[in-house]
């Protein structure tokens, strides 16, 4: 199955729920931006400050409702937020080193509500 494919596929599994959404990784937005114009409650992080910065201006040359905020994946564990699910498409495989994604891990169970899904998506090249 084809990035896109799959991405489709994930997508569909969990557009229908409104609760809390966390874009991990969401570079300029697009797939944040995919689930607010879906009217879910969506939060894109990314430490990118550029990537952040194109993230908001495309949310609002769209009229969309988005919150992104320049965040350092790695300090999960350290948020006193938390979100109904999280979608990652492209950061947990950017982790080669076994500890970072171990590190990663344990931040997305600090922040993700108990039963929520964690979605991981990775280019296969
Ligand atoms: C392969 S890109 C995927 C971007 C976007 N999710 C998409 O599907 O188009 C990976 C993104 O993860 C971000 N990233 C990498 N390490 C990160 C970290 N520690 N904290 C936050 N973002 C990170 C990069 O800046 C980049 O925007």
């Amino acid at each position: 199955m084809g990035y896109r494919q799959a991405q489709g596929t994930v997508y569909r599994g969990c557009r229908s729920d409104r609760r809390s959404l966390l874009d991990a990784g969401c570079g300029t937005g697009d797939t944040t931006l995919y689930f607010a114009n879906l009217g879910r409650k969506v939060t894109g992080i990314d430490f990118v400050e550029e990537a952040i910065r194109r993230a908001q201006a495309k949310a609002a040359e769209r009229g969309l409702s988005a919150e992104f905020l320049v965040k350092d994946a790695m300090t999960l564990v350290e948020w006193d937020r938390s979100f109904m699910s999280v979608i990652d498409s492209g950061l947990f495989h950017v982790y080669e080193d076994h500890n970072d994604q171990e590190r990663y891990v344990r931040g997305l169970a600090h922040v993700l509500m108990p039963g929520g899904p964690a979605l991981s998506l990775r280019v296969q090249r």
